[in-house]
């Protein structure tokens, strides 16, 4: 028990830093999520004290600016960023009364005692009392310190989908970003989902089988959401496929599994994103990776390569605002700005158009994302289509994660005609 007790500290204490560094840097939270070195049956208990902090994080600002009279230092601010996040969790998950709530309080304090000064240890006791008053009168609050996110966001969100899909979108984004495997055989540590080919870990013990297929390339991390560009597209044996903005690779995967060693399949993305590509397609014989950037890629550039100039089938997966994968990137909502609702737009449509140069008379093209925002979505496809009369939109989705229960994102199946 006392091992375990330890054992338990020490997994919070190692986040303490991490969250210190988030506060003040802008790296992305995949990047911390990467840098977690702990035993795998740990790696979702760190996962989910980060992802909770930088969920709540103006919520957890506010508990601090209102219940502190100076500003803590930053490993005890950390600290209460930590707890508060995790008690929030716990009060959302299971709507606790105070009695099973002032166990968990004691709990914390007791391991402040152990990290911090008699009179912080003292201040950590008198702040955290107060945090179920303050989880009860939450509904109160503004929607943008209630949720976390920014007023312009919502209000773009309450004209798009109106107010009360909205309140669900916010609902979602703040719920448990389950981690799905994709993989062609069900093994006896995965649990089944609604999704074909998609599970989730039976408990976290499973990680360490999990990390040994992930090695050989037998499964691979995945949302249900990213299946469905692939499945519009159904590359069929013997097909070549271009896949562009393919980094890091969960869509070429997907078409491999569908061809096998049949056809061809070429991914290209930035020089810079290589790494990651080309560890998980390495062993699958009839994949060529190509590092370039897809705006300045032409059918010289390809034949250069000894590549095909032209495909049965191109999928491109922009680049766009994760507005459908809030709940598994919170840390978009600190850095998305309204201008992006401009530039991200105007990219996708050049990435869109070069994507188009490579299809086949009679081929397919599907463009997609992970963003829920029209404009991202129907905004570049409608252009697109009335400049091209040559293509046809045969089958769109558009999922929203409130709906769906899963990722959000757009997709849609382009036809170009036969001359
Ligand atoms: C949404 S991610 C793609 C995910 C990938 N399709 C998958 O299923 O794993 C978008 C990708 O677009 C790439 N990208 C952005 N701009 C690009 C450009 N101009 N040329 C090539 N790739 C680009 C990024 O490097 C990033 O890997």
């Amino acid at each position: 028990m006392k091992k375990k007790t330890e054992k338990q500290q020490e997994l919070w204490q190692s986040m303490l830093p991490i969250l210190v560094e988030i506060e003040n840097a802008d790296k992305k939270l995949g990047d911390y999520l990467e840098c977690i070195k702990v035993p795998h049956k740990h790696y979702s208990t760190c996962r989910s004290y980060l992802l909770n902090v930088v969920r709540c994080n103006v919520f957890l600002d506010h508990f601090i600016d209102k219940h502190l009279k100076k500003t803590p230092k930053p490993l005890l601010r950390a600290f209460f960023k930590l707890v508060v996040g995790q008690l929030w969790q716990r009060y959302l998950d299971h709507n606790l009364n105070e009695s099973q709530f002032a166990p968990l309080v004691n709990g914390w304090v007791d391991r402040a005692k152990t990290l911090f000064s008699k009179a912080e240890s003292k201040c950590v006791n008198a702040v955290l009392r107060k945090v179920l008053s303050f989880f009860e009168q939450a509904a109160n609050l503004p929607l943008d310190i209630r949720y976390s996110t920014s007023r312009w966001l919502i209000e773009r969100y309450v004209s798009i989908f109106g107010q009360e899909e909205t309140l669900q979108f916010l609902q979602w984004n703040e719920g448990f970003a389950s981690i799905y495997i994709r993989s062609e055989k069900h093994y006896p540590f995965l649990e089944p989902t609604q999704w074909p080919h998609f599970y989730t870990l039976k408990d976290s013990t499973a990680w360490s089988n999990i990390l040994q297929l992930l090695n050989e390339g037998k499964v691979y991390v995945q949302d249900p959401m990213t299946r469905i560009p692939v499945d519009m597209l159904q590359p069929t044996s013997g097909q070549s496929i271009l896949d562009l903005c393919a980094a890091p690779g969960g869509k070429t995967r997907q078409i491999i599994s569908l061809i096998g060693n049949t056809g061809c399949i070429v991914s290209v993305d930035l020089p810079e994103h290589m790494k990651r590509l080309q560890a998980n397609t390495k062993g699958f014989k009839n994949i060529h990776i190509l590092p370039h950037d897809v705006l300045t890629l032409s059918a010289e550039v390809l034949q250069l390569n000894n590549l095909p100039a032209i495909y049965d089938g191109v999928i491109i997966d922009v680049p766009c605002s994760n507005t459908g994968v809030i709940r598994r990137k919170p840390d978009v909502l600190k850095r998305l700005t309204p201008a992006d609702f401009q530039k991200l737009p105007a990219l996708q449509s050049k990435l869109l158009e070069q994507a188009s140069c490579f299809v086949k008379p009679n081929g397919h093209l599907v463009y997609s994302t992970c963003s829920i925002d029209p404009d991202e979505n129907e905004g570049v496809i409608n252009r697109f289509l009335k400049k091209h009369p040559t293509f046809s939109l045969i089958a769109s989705q558009v999922s929203l994660p409130w709906i769906v229960q899963h990722d959000g994102g757009g997709s849609f199946l382009l036809k170009r005609k036969s001359v």
